[in-house]
C-alpha cells in the first residue's frame, strides 16, 4: 500500500497553483518546477549573481564554489567516480552533439560503424549523422521487435560487425518502454564499443548508477527532472572525456593561446567553454537535492499506476488506436484516434485545457516505422493524479465526438 501523499507532493509546484485549471500531460516535454528549484534560481541571481572561474573578488569565489558544488552534488547522485566527470552543457542534444562531434575527430575512422535504435530521438541519429556522412563512418540501426521493442538478437547480431560506437536510450520518448540499459551495454563493451546513453527520459525513470551501468558517456537535461531549462549535464568516464575534441573553443578551456597555436584545460574546463549557465547549475543540483528527500519507490509506484489507469481507460474508448504498452512503461502513453489527424485531436484537447504532444515527437524514423503520421502522447509524472487522468479520458470523448459529428 503506498503512502505517497500525492496532494502534499503537488502543493510544492506553484504551477499548480497558478494554473488550476489545467490537466499538464505534456511532462516529457518539460516537467513542472518545485519551489524550492525556483527558490534557488531567483536567490542565486537575487544575492550571489557573479561570473565563475574568474573573479578576484569574494562574489565570484562564492559563486564558483556555488557551481563547484553544484557539479558534486550531481556526480554523487548518478555515482559518477569524480565530480570532473560531470560536464554542464545547454542539455541533453549539446551533450549528444558534443560526443559525435568529438568522437568523429579522434577515435573514428572511415568505414568505421555506430550503431543506433529505431527508437532514438532526432538528437541521437541528426549529430551523428552530419558527421558521419563528413567522414564516412557507417550507421547501422537496431530493428524492434512487433512489441515495438529493441530486438535483442538483431542487436547481438550487429555487435557483430563490430561497432566503435553503441548509442541509445534509455527511456523511448515515444513508446515509453524502458530499455535493458545494463544488458546492452554489457554486450556493446563485450565487443569494446564505445557506449553512449541517451538518458533525458530515463534520469527521471530512476536514479542513475554510473557504476552499474558502466557505460562511457549518458546524457540528460535539467528541464526534464524538475529543473530549469537551458542547463543538462554530459557525464562520461574520465578517459572518454580526454578523447572529445571540444565543440566549442574560447575562454575557460584553453591553458595557453597565441596566435600560433592553443593548448587546452583540464576536465571539466577543456569541454566548457564561456560562461557556463551557473544559475541553471545550481537550480539542476537544487532539483536533486529535492528529489533525494522524495521517496522514489513511492512516486514510481504512483507513476505505474497513472499509467496502468491511462491505458485502460483509452482501451475502452472504441476508436482509439494504442501505440504505447503498460508493460515496462515510464510514463509515456502514446495513441490515435482512428481517422483523425493527431493535431486535431490534441487542439480539442488544449481546448479543453488538457496540454499534450501532438506530433512526430522528434522521432521521425520510428513514426515511419510504425506506419503512422504523427501521434498524441500524453506523458505523466509523479505529481498528476487520477482526477488528471480521468480528466483527459473525458475531454478525449468530447473530442471524438466533436471531431465524428
Ligand atoms: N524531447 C522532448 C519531447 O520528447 C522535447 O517532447
Amino acid at each position: 500500500m503506498s503512502c505517497f501523499d500525492i496532494q502534499l507532493f503537488r502543493r510544492q509546484f506553484p504551477f499548480f497553483t497558478e494554473q488550476s485549471n489545467w490537466v499538464y500531460l505534456d511532462n516529457a516535454a518539460t516537467m513542472q518546477k518545485p519551489q524550492q528549484v525556483l527558490d534557488a534560481i531567483a536567490k542565486f541571481y537575487a544575492k550571489d549573481n557573479s561570473n565563475v572561474h574568474r573573479g578576484a573578488h569574494s562574489l565570484s569565489q562564492q559563486a564558483t564554489q556555488s557551481f563547484e558544488d553544484a557539479r558534486t552534488s550531481i556526480a554523487q547522485y548518478i555515482n559518477a567516480s569524480l565530480p570532473e566527470e560531470v560536464i554542464f552543457c545547454s542539455g541533453a542534444t549539446a551533450a549528444l552533439n558534443q560526443i559525435a562531434f568529438g568522437l568523429m575527430h579522434t577515435v573514428l575512422q572511415p568505414g568505421d560503424r555506430i550503431l543506433l535504435t529505431q527508437l532514438e530521438h532526432h538528437a541521437n541519429i541528426v549529430p551523428w549523422q552530419l558527421h558521419c556522412q563528413r567522414h564516412g563512418v557507417i550507421i547501422d540501426v537496431v530493428p524492434l521487435t512487433a512489441e515495438n521493442k529493441i530486438d535483442l538478437e538483431a542487436y547481438k547480431q550487429l555487435l557483430l560487425l563490430k561497432p566503435k560506437v553503441v548509442s541509445f536510450c534509455h527511456i523511448s520518448n515515444v513508446l515509453g518502454h524502458i530499455q535493458p540499459a545494463m544488458e546492452m551495454i554489457a554486450l556493446a563493451k563485450a565487443e569494446d564499443a564505445i557506449t553512449v546513453i541517451d538518458g533525458a527520459q530515463g534520469i527521471v525513470h530512476e536514479q542513475p548508477n554510473m557504476q552499474l551501468l558502466d557505460c562511457d558517456f549518458y546524457v540528460f537535461s535539467g528541464h526534464k527532472l524538475y529543473g530549469p531549462t537551458g542547463i543538462g549535464v554530459l557525464y562520461g568516464k574520465y578517459k572518454q572525456l580526454q578523447q572529445l575534441t571540444p565543440i566549442f573553443a574560447g575562454g575557460e578551456m584553453i591553458d595557453q593561446v597565441s596566435f600560433a597555436s592553443t593548448s587546452f584545460n583540464q576536465l571539466p574546463f577543456r569541454l566548457e567553454a564561456g560562461t557556463p549557465n551557473i544559475a541553471g547549475a545550481i537550480g539542476l543540483a537544487t532539483a536533486i537535492k529535492w528529489l533525494q528527500n522524495v521517496n522514489q519507490n513511492e512516486i514510481k509506484q504512483h507513476k505505474l499506476l497513472l499509467t496502468q489507469h491511462l491505458h485502460c481507460g483509452l482501451a475502452r474508448i472504441q476508436g482509439i488506436d494504442i501505440l504505447s504498452s503498460p508493460i515496462h512503461n515510464a510514463g509515456i502513453v502514446t495513441f490515435n484516434v482512428v481517422g483523425e489527424h493527431h493535431s486535431d485531436v490534441a487542439e480539442l484537447l488544449n481546448q479543453q485545457k488538457i496540454a499534450v504532444r501532438a506530433g512526430q515527437h522528434c522521432a521521425m524514423p520510428l513514426f515511419s516505422y510504425l506506419q503512422q503520421r504523427g501521434a498524441v502522447r500524453c506523458s505523466l509524472a509523479a505529481y498528476n493524479t487520477f482526477e488528471d487522468v480521468n480528466q483527459c479520458l473525458f475531454a478525449l470523448e468530447q473530442a471524438m465526438e466533436i471531431l465524428t459529428a
